[in-house]
C-alpha cells in the first residue's frame, strides 16, 4: 500500500514536469532566448566590470601623516582646490610606476569604447595598488568623511603631451539611485607645461584676488569662459558630482584644456557609491 502511493506520486511528478516543459517550450522558452534577455546580458557584464573595478584601502594600512591645505571654492556644488594633496615623492612615484603602462585613452559613445582625438587626446596608465597608492586612496576617502557604501575606482594616471586635452564633459555618465560616481579628484602629478588647466565654464569667477594663485586670472584668461584651475604639481581640484537628492550638478561640466607646451600628467580619483556592495579586503 505505501509503495503504491509512492509510485503514483512519482508518476504525477514526472507528468507535471513533462507538461510544464511542453508549455515552457510553447510560450517561447522565457529566460533563454528572448530579446529582453539579450538586453539584460548586455548590461550585466558592464555592471559586474564596474564593481570589480572598485577598491578600498586595506585594513592595517600604515600611512605617514601628510599635510595638505584645502581652499573651498564653492559649497554648492562643493568645489575645492587642495594644495599638496599628494607630496612630491608620491607624485613622482605615481609617474614612475606608470612608465611602462601608457596606452591611448578612449571615450564611450552609446556604450562603445573608441578613440576620438577631437574629444580626448591623452594616454592613460592603470596604477598598481602598492601601499603608497592605497594611502592616497585612503586620504581621498577621509577628506570626504568616509561615506558609507562608497569605494574608490581603480586609479589611472593620464598623460597629456602638446595638444593633449579632454573636451567639456561630466564625470557622471551612468548614474542611478544605487550607484554613481559621487566625486572627482583631478590631481596634478607633473605640471611642467603651459595650458592644460581644468576649465569649468559654468563656475563664476571669484572677486577675491587670492584665488589668482590657483586659477587663471586676467591676462592668462584669453576669453575662456568660467574658471580655469592651474595645474600645480601635487595639487588637486576636488568636486562633488551630485547633490543630496542624487541630481547631477550641471556646474561640474569641465574640460582639460589643451597643453600648449611641455607635459602634464594627472591622476583621476573617482569615488563611487554602490549600495549594498562590500569591499573584498
Ligand atoms: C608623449 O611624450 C612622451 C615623452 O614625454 C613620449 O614618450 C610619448 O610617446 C608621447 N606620446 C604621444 C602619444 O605622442
Amino acid at each position: 500500500m505505501p509503495q503504491e502511493t509512492s509510485s503514483i506520486r512519482w508518476r504525477t511528478v514526472v507528468e507535471v514536469a513533462i507538461i510544464s516543459l511542453v508549455i515552457y517550450i510553447l510560450i517561447g522558452t522565457p529566460g533563454i532566448s528572448t530579446s529582453q534577455t539579450t538586453q539584460t546580458e548586455a548590461v550585466n557584464p558592464k555592471a559586474r566590470a564596474k564593481v570589480e573595478n572598485l577598491v578600498y584601502p586595506r585594513e592595517n594600512l600604515q600611512c605617514t601623516h601628510h599635510g595638505h591645505q584645502i581652499h573651498i571654492f564653492t559649497t554648492n556644488p562643493l568645489v575645492m582646490y587642495i594644495e599638496d594633496f599628494v607630496s612630491e615623492d608620491e607624485a613622482d612615484h605615481l609617474v614612475d610606476i606608470s612608465a611602462n603602462n601608457w596606452q591611448v585613452s578612449t571615450v564611450f559613445n552609446k556604450g562603445q569604447e573608441h578613440r576620438d582625438d577631437s574629444i580626448r587626446k591623452s594616454e592613460k596608465a592603470l596604477v598598481d595598488r602598492d601601499d603608497m597608492v592605497q594611502c592616497i586612496e585612503q586620504r581621498a576617502l577621509s577628506i570626504q568623511g568616509w561615506p558609507q557604501e562608497t569605494f574608490i575606482e581603480r586609479l589611472w594616471t593620464q598623460r597629456y603631451n602638446v595638444s593633449g586635452h579632454y573636451a567639456h564633459h561630466y564625470d557622471w555618465a551612468t548614474a542611478s539611485k544605487h550607484s554613481r560616481r559621487v566625486s572627482t579628484f583631478m590631481v596634478y602629478l607633473r605640471a611642467e607645461c603651459t595650458g592644460g588647466g581644468t576649465n569649468f565654464p559654468r563656475l563664476p569667477m571669484p572677486h577675491d584676488e587670492k584665488w589668482c594663485a590657483y586659477i587663471e586670472c586676467a591676462a592668462e584668461r584669453d576669453g575662456t569662459p568660467g574658471v580655469t584651475f592651474k595645474p600645480r604639481k601635487g595639487a588637486a581640484v576636488y568636486w562633488e558630482n551630485f547633490d543630496a537628492s542624487g541630481r547631477g550638478y550641471k556646474e561640474t561640466i569641465h574640460a582639460g584644456l589643451p597643453v600648449t607646451s611641455g607635459v602634464k600628467i594627472g591622476l583621476n580619483i573617482w569615488t563611487w557609491f554602490q549600495a549594498g556592495h562590500v569591499a573584498d579586503e
